[in-house]
């Protein structure tokens, strides 16, 4: 049975968007910090990564509910992250998912720990999953550390800022981008194929395509920055520029950038075609990372 992708990703997001809160509103915390996360976990966004969690387990035949922990566990590492991406002392932005980014709600110094209390929140999720075997636990913990880290997205958030101001090389860029957004996204692929106890040779060919989706999605939001519509980012366009970020259209010109973002899209769509399984709305997805305007 195929699925439209719009029903797909409407339907989850919604109870993704549900889900969500409930992790928050359960602790006994300050009303501060619990408001300061759920601001920022509230104010919408693609929710394309525990989205992909969902999509490995549908794709694999099995319940939905048993990613459920993990995919808002993904969801809440992001929104952290962009939490901290948007501080004056890094990207400094003033806008996010359409809404006053945290820091010009609550103030830095609130933005700072309603990031960590969020980052340190997710781990008690996947800890916590009622549906998931110890054994699992411990992988996607462990892996979450990798991707999430100083081995994954820190390190390339470092790596970012100091490449401002300075060209990096294809090379370089190009080990930027598959860590501060590739190694989650890759995470929420891999995670979802763990939780479906997908075949091992599955999930090596996953993290190849997880690799090449990565990637694939930090080069069209580089293209967005330049020609994206803020309405529709909900972020500010001309922030790459402002902070003078190596980006792909800056290094490859933006028709190179687009033929560099195919490239990497028509790779992962050719590792699923050797995956065990057939996945419809795998093939949607790539096409939507490829062509998306928000
Ligand atoms: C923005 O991620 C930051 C990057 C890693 C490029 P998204 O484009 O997924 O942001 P939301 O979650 O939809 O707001
Ligand atoms: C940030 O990349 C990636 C992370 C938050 C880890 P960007 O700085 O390009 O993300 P946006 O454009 O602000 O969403
Ligand atoms: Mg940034
Ligand atoms: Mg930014
Ligand atoms: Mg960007």
């Amino acid at each position: 049975m195929t699925i439209e992708l719009s029903d797909f990703l409407l339907s989850r997001k919604q109870t993704i968007e549900a889900k969500l809160p409930q992790y928050i509103n359960e602790l006994e915390a300050s009303n501060t910090i619990k408001e300061a996360m759920l601001y920022s976990l509230n104010a919408g966004g693609k929710r394309l990564r525990p989205i992909l969690v969902l999509a490995l387990l549908h794709t694999y035949g099995k319940r939905e509910e048993l990613g459920m922990a993990t995919a808002c566990a993904i969801e809440m590492i992001h929104t952290y992250s962009l939490i901290h991406d948007d501080l004056p002392c890094m990207d400094d932005d003033d806008l996010r998912r359409g809404k006053p980014t945290n820091h010009k709600v609550f103030g830095e110094a609130v933005a700072v720990l309603a990031g960590d209390g969020l980052l340190t929140q997710s781990f008690s999720l996947i800890v916590n999953d009622p549906y998931c075997s110890v054994e699992n636990k411990l992988r996607l913990v462990s892996e979450l550390v990798k991707a999430a880290g100083a081995e994954g997205m820190v390190g390339g958030q470092i790596a970012d800022m100091e490449g401002e101001d300075t060209v990096l090389t294809l090379d370089e860029l190009q080990s930027v981008h598959e860590n501060k957004t590739g190694k989650l996204l890759q995470y929420s692929i891999i995670s979802g194929a763990i939780l479906a106890d997908a075949p091992e040779e599955d999930i090596e060919k996953l993290r190849k395509l997880g690799y090449h989706l990565g990637i694939a999605f930090q080069i069209r939001d580089d293209i967005l920055d330049i020609e994206g519509n803020e309405q529709k980012i909900g972020k500010p366009v001309g922030s790459d520029t402002l902070n003078e970020k190596t980006t792909y259209p800056k290094i490859l010109t933006m028709p190179g950038a687009k033929a560099k973002l195919e490239e990497h899209i028509s790779q992962a769509k050719d590792l699923l075609e050797n995956l065990s399984v057939q996945s419809n709305i795998l093939v949607q997805i790539c096409e939507l990372i490829a062509n998306r305007d928000h």
